[in-house]
Parts: structure tokens; sequence; C-alpha cells
């Protein structure tokens, strides 16, 4: 947390003298109002429009305003899940399920070669075999296909055509981070035994993704088991391998239902999130995230001509890489927070909702300003959240590093690789602008010749600096906190999920994203995509690519009520089309 501190004393001005002070400034220097910094003149204008208010708590000025809790209409099919949810026989058999998918090592490796030709993907045969033998109902009620072998699709069919009541769509992935040979005497329990202690249930998926792949499945079993028949089609998809390209099943699902549904063909869209539910500012917040940051791997060559070490240059190939890496790292990305980044809605809803004491005044007295463009505040603001700084800026990371092969030879080329993450208002053109304008001059000095993103390489110059684009993704579309599907997905985990520790309310927050997930190849599909695991994740997140990755079971046996309960509410709103 940012540390507590007293507003500045500008801030806490009076009405009256603020007038004055307008007064003053309008009636003798109204022309030079116009060259007035910024945040004097939004001070002014907050002072007329009371505009701080606000952000006070319980302010009642509709930010963050939070939904009914829903319930569906479909009483007899909620009570069934409900009391399901409720029944330790339920419990271990569920529990009994993770534990078993968590035995199959559907690990995907970054150098996997295409389906069909590379054996290591046959693993996932056998999650397809576990998903059919223990969900025998739903392989009866829904329609299984495959995108590309492995990607694997359930379509459980409503009454209503699509073009009526747009698809629920549900997604999940069957692969996980390998667990390195080396790491596993470091697992208290071993990572594929599925291990549950009483309370814990252990191993590589646990919580990225199996618990969650687990959850959807069950919930729509039971809801087949209770009787209920969908009006809006439901559909469930598995990737392969979201923990690598997502190349091999999450665009050939994409792909798959695109060609079905086509553009803004979907309801809304429930993946995995990066936060769930969590404590902040003393309060507790169901953290949905409705953007993820963009992506982009940036190479750079120097090279130039060698030659005898006994006769070097002032600076080699590995010098001038050098300067151009010091220049990155001094020119870091700035902070900003504005209001299209989803955080800011997050501070929105702590402002109205947690503790008046538990947001520091430093936080809260910038909100109306940033709300009103001001960027002096929004690069203050960033400063005073230098704890949670990369959801407020653009990350860039030098990752590797070569160049030279002998002692006794001036290296003829030197590569880097940055790795950057996109803030939400930022874009992969607007990186490369300044990356070129970066390494531009650098070149120049050293009377290189410089190639940028765009060039068609390859120039036959020996000595030049070239930058290039790798993988690149831009931010994702922020999804709308306004539409039908945000209501009902907000209004079903406020009526099933519970806040933490002593807290009276869960408040549903807008959130971001620092990661991808194989929601990216679905953009064209809906603007609905909400990203979001319905349980505690904060200690559960630290694990999920490391050793001794868990899930409480408390937590998991309650998720199939969550998700039921969304195709439950979703149902209802078909009704009314
Ligand atoms: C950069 O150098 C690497 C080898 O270090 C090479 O594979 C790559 O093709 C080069 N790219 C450009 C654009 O020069
Ligand atoms: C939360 O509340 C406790 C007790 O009221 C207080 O001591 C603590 O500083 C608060 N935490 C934050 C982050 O404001
Ligand atoms: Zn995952």
């Amino acid at each position: 947390m940012a540390q507590q501190g007293n507003a500045p004393k500008s801030r806490n001005s009076s009405l009256p003298s603020v007038l004055l002070r307008s007064a003053v400034l309008i009636g003798v220097l109204s022309l030079a109002l116009t060259y007035l910094d910024a945040p004097l003149w939004s001070r002014i204008a907050e002072g007329f429009g009371r505009s701080r208010d606000k952000y006070a708590v319980g302010s009642g000025s509709g930010i963050c305003r939070q939904e009914v809790k829903l319930s569906p209409t479909n009483i007899k099919a909620e009570r069934f899940v409900r009391d399901k949810v409720e029944s330790p026989a339920y419990h271990a058999e569920i529990i009994k399920k993770l534990s078993g998918i968590i035995q199959i090592p559907s690990e995907s490796y970054d150098e996997l070669g295409p389906i069909g030709a590379d054996d290591r993907w046959n693993v996932f045969y056998r999650i397809e075999e576990y998903i059919e033998s223990n969900y025998p109902k739903v392989l009866e009620k829904a329609t299984l296909e495959h995108a590309n072998t492995h990607g694997l699709i359930l379509t459980w069919r409503g009454s209503l055509p699509a073009s009526e009541a747009k698809p629920l769509l549900m997604l999940a992935h069957q692969d996980v981070v390998p667990v390195l040979a080396d790491t596993v005497q470091d697992w208290t329990h071993p990572p594929y035994q599925g291990h549950f202690d009483g309370e814990v249930i252990w191993g590589r998926g646990a919580t990225d993704d199996k618990g969650y792949l687990i959850s959807i499945l069950e919930s729509v079993d039971l809801l087949i088991k209770s009787g209920f028949t969908p009006k809006r089609t439901v559909i469930l998809a598995f990737g392969c391998d979201e923990e690598i390209s997502g190349e091999n099943c999450g665009r050939p699902i994409a792909d798959f239902l695109h060609h079905r549904y086509g553009d803004e063909g979907i309801y809304l869209i429930m993946d995995e999130g990066s936060m769930g539910i969590q404590r902040e500012f003393n309060q507790s917040f169901a953290m949905v995230s409705v953007a993820e940051k963009g992506y982009l791997d940036v190479g750079i060559n120097v090279t130039s001509t060698g030659g005898h070490a006994s006769n070097p240059p002032d600076h080699n190939v590995i010098g001038i890489m050098s300067e151009i890496v010091m220049a990155i790292e001094e020119n870091a990305f700035p902070g900003r927070v504005t209001t299209k980044n989803p955080m800011f809605g997050f501070l929105e809803c702590a402002a109205v909702h947690a503790p008046q004491s538990s947001m520091p005044s430093t936080v809260r007295s910038k909100l109306g300003r940033v709300a009103g463009g001001d960027i002096h505040a929004q690069a203050q603001l960033a400063q005073d959240l230098d704890h949670m700084r990369y959801y407020f800026r653009t990350s860039q990371s030098v990752g590797k590093m070569s160049g030279g092969v002998k002692i006794n030879a001036i290296p003829e080329i030197a590569s880097t690789m940055v790795n950057l993450r996109l803030a939400v208002e930022s874009s992969i053109s607007l990186v490369e602008q300044h990356y070129e304008n970066l390494v531009r001059p650098i070149a120049q000095k050293h009377g290189m010749v410089f190639e940028g993103f765009r060039s068609s390489y390859g120039s036959p110059e020996r000595r030049k600096v070239s930058l290039y684009g790798v993988d690149a993704l831009e931010p994702a579309p922020v999804s709308p906190l306004d539409s039908e599907s945000w209501r009902v997905l907000s209004g079903t985990i406020r009526n099933t999920l519970r806040p933490l520790e002593n807290d009276d309310e869960l408040i549903v927050t807008p959130y971001l994203m620092p990661a991808n997930t194989d929601t990216k190849f679905f953009w064209a599909l809906t603007k609905n995509i909400y990203r979001f695991t319905p349980i505690n994740l904060v200690d559960n997140l630290n694990r999920a690519h490391t050793t001794n990755e868990f899930i409480r079971a408390g937590e998991f046996v309650r998720e199939p009520l969550f998700f039921a309960t969304l195709i439950l509410n979703a149902d209802d709103a078909a009704a009314g089309v």
C-alpha cells in the first residue's frame, strides 16, 4: 500500500477562498488563464463543481455502483446445485475428480512440434478420455467437437437459436507449465500425485487451470442432473497450449467458433483470472479483469566487420549494444493513470467502498483530476501507487544478450532481446517509435546504418543497427461495464461468492490482467470478455508456475455454484430477447 499522507494544503482550502482566488484570477488575469498549469485550473474547476465529493465513501454518486444479488428464476435448479456444494459426499467426489486430472501430466513445452508430428502431445488424449469417462451425462447432452485434435469444444445446445440468444462461452486450458526435473524434490507432495491432505489439493495444475476446468464441467453436469434445459446455448472450450503460444489449440478453437457464430456472436466469455477475490484497502473485492496488457518482444542486432583484437575500433558491436541497452533502461516508459485503464475503475471502487481511512488521501484526492484528464495528476497518481507500477505503465525487461565468440577476435554481431508488456493506453507502433527514437541517434553517432521496425532489412551494409519485432500483441480491448453481460456476471458474483475475513460486502471491480490468456484469440467474438477465478487467489497465485502449486478444497468445491448460477442467470436474460 502507498503510505498514508496528509492532503497537500491547497486541497483543504475552503470553498470561499477558492471562489475568491478564482474571482481574482478570472477578473484580472482572464487572458492569462489559458497559460496556467492544468492542475491549478482544474483545482479551481473542482472548487465550483465539488467533483471531489464523488470520491467520498458512500457518496451515492453512482461510481462503482454494485448490482443487486442476482438469483436465478429456476429455483429448483439453483437449490439442487446449492445442496450439492454443501454436501460432504459431493466434496469427496469433485476433489477426487480434480486429483485424478492432476495425475495426467499434460505439460506443454516451448519447443513442441506440431500436433500429429510431436508425440508429446499424445498425453492430451488421456485428458479427453478422462473427461469422457468422468462426465458421461455431459457427453450425452453436449456435443464434443475437436479443433486441431486436442482443442475440445463441448456445445450444450439451448432451445433458442444463437441468433436469438447468443451462446455463453467458458474457457479453460488442459495444459500445465512443465515441472523441471531438478525441482521435483522441492515439492512437499509429488507434483503429479494430486494429493489431498484434508484441506488442500496439491499438484501442478491445481489452480492453473485444472481446478477451473473441472469446475465448469461440474457446473454443466450438476445442471443437467437437476433437470435444467437451457434456452441459451452453453459452450465449454478447452485449449491445450495456453501456457505456450496458444497457436495449436487456442487459435484453432477461436477460429472454429468464429466460423460458426461470427463477429459478436458470443454473449459473454469467461476465462481464468489473475486475481480472483482479494482484500485491498481493507475491503474484499472480486477482481474481474476486463483487459490485458499488450505484448512485444523487440530484437536488436548490431553488426559490423570483425578483425584481429590487436587492432580494435574504439567501440565495437558489444560496446555499441551496451550503449543501446543503457539508453533503453534510462528511458523507461513513464507511468500514468488514465480513465481508459480498468485500474482507475478499481481505484474508484476502493474510494467509494473501502473504509475511508484505508485509502490514502493522496490517492483519493487525485481521482477527480485524473478523471478530468489532468495529465499532471495522472503522472503523480502513478507515482503514489509505485508499488503497483506495472499496472500503469509499459514494462521492459532486457532478457537475452549475446555477442562475441572468441576472446582474441573482434565480434561481428551482438544481439539483444527485450520483453515488453504494453500499458492499455499504448500500442505496438507507439512502443516501436519510442525504441527507434532512442536507437537511431546511437547508430548515427557511430556512423552506422539504422534499420527500424518497418525496414526491409537485409541491407548489404555491413555496419548497421537493426530493430525488429518478434511476438507482438496489442493491448486487449477493454470489455464494457455497461453491458447486460457485465450486469449478469456482477450480480452472479454478488449472489454466490462471499467476502473475505469480516467484511460485510464483496465489491465487484474491474481490474487489469498483466499477463495474457487464450482470450487474445477471441476479440472478434464478443466485447464481453471477463477473466475471473471465483476463489481467493491471494496465496495460490504465487505458486501457479512454480513448486507446491495448490488449491484450497473449501473454495474449490464451491466454484461450480458460481458457474452454474452464471449459466442460469444468463439463461434468464435470454428470456427477454
Ligand atoms: C539478428 O541476429 C540474429 C542472430 O544473432 C539472426 O538470427 C536474426 O535473423 C537477425 N535479425 C535481423 C533483423 O537482422
Ligand atoms: C486496515 O485497517 C487496520 C485497522 O483498522 C489499519 O491498522 C490498517 O492500516 C488498514 N490497512 C490499510 C491498508 O489501510
Ligand atoms: Zn492458466
